[in-house]
């Protein structure tokens, strides 16, 4: 496995792609009204590279070829939990030529949480609540296959307890959890995860999938979010 680099910041051409970008100075974070002018200032969320989309390319691919050998000459059903999943999914499917199929499970366990300036309790408001429900149902029967349960990001480990109960009660032949990060600080209920792509510290993380109220799952980094 890759180390984690050096954390650097986001070029300045790159935030603006992404729609971040101070249209107008105002000192505050909401439109005004200057003269007849309307201006919008948009918040400018600090965001560090933590993982390169060099680094996750590599370590998918090591994954990838972990579960080919794992399964060689069997199927396999790739589960992802919406909708952080997505394009981790997608990059490790491709790179494994097995017999395979795809579902995905949505689910929610957040609700509406806080933002951390929002809260007093600062980063509190990132856990979990504990309630987990689901979204989207499974298309498929999962009994007596082998399902590669594919999630963006252990933390608590709520959300894939509860998702792995339910997966259980199907039955299938194999079941294993693919998960791309792991915060193992943050474990509140205790879940093994057979192939992980990274240990990261505790913080707040967003692109490649992950989002921040709903946003930056676009970014093709995995960046650390201050303030957000
Ligand atoms: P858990 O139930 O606490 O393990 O939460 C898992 C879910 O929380 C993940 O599937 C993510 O959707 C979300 N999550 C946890 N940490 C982060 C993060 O740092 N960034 C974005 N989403 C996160
Ligand atoms: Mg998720």
């Amino acid at each position: 496995m890759s180390g984690i680099r050096k954390s650097k910041k986001l070029p300045f051409r790159e935030l603006a792609f992404y729609g971040y970008v101070e249209i107008a100075a105002t000192g505050r974070n909401r439109p005004f009204r200057s003269g007849s002018i309307s201006c919008i200032k948009f918040f400018v969320p600090e965001l560090t590279v933590l993982l390169s989309r060099d680094q996750i390319a590599q370590r998918v691919a090591e994954m990838a070829a972990d579960i080919t050998r794992d399964f060689a000459g069997q199927s396999i059903i790739f589960v992802g939990v919406l909708k952080g999943a997505a394009i981790f999914l997608s990059d490790l499917a491709r790179q494994v030529p097995l017999d395979a199929t795809f579902d995905f499970i949505g689910v929610s366990s957040y609700g509406n949480r806080p933002t951390p300036s929002e809260d007093p309790a600062g980063h509190a408001a990132w856990d979990s609540l504990g309630e987990v429900r689901v979204t989207k149902d499974l298309d498929q029967s999962m009994t007596g296959r082998n399902v590669i349960l594919v999630e963006d990001i252990l933390d608590t480990g709520l959300t894939l307890n509860y998702i792995q109960k339910l997966l259980l009660a199907h039955q299938p032949k194999t079941l294993r959890i693919a998960a791309l990060l792991d915060k193992p600080s943050r474990r509140k209920q205790p879940i093994h995860a057979h192939y992980v792509g990274f240990p990261i510290p505790d913080a707040y993380v967003v692109g490649y999938g992950l989002d921040y109220a709903e946003r930056y799952r676009n970014l093709p980094d995995i960046c650390v979010i201050a303030n957000p």
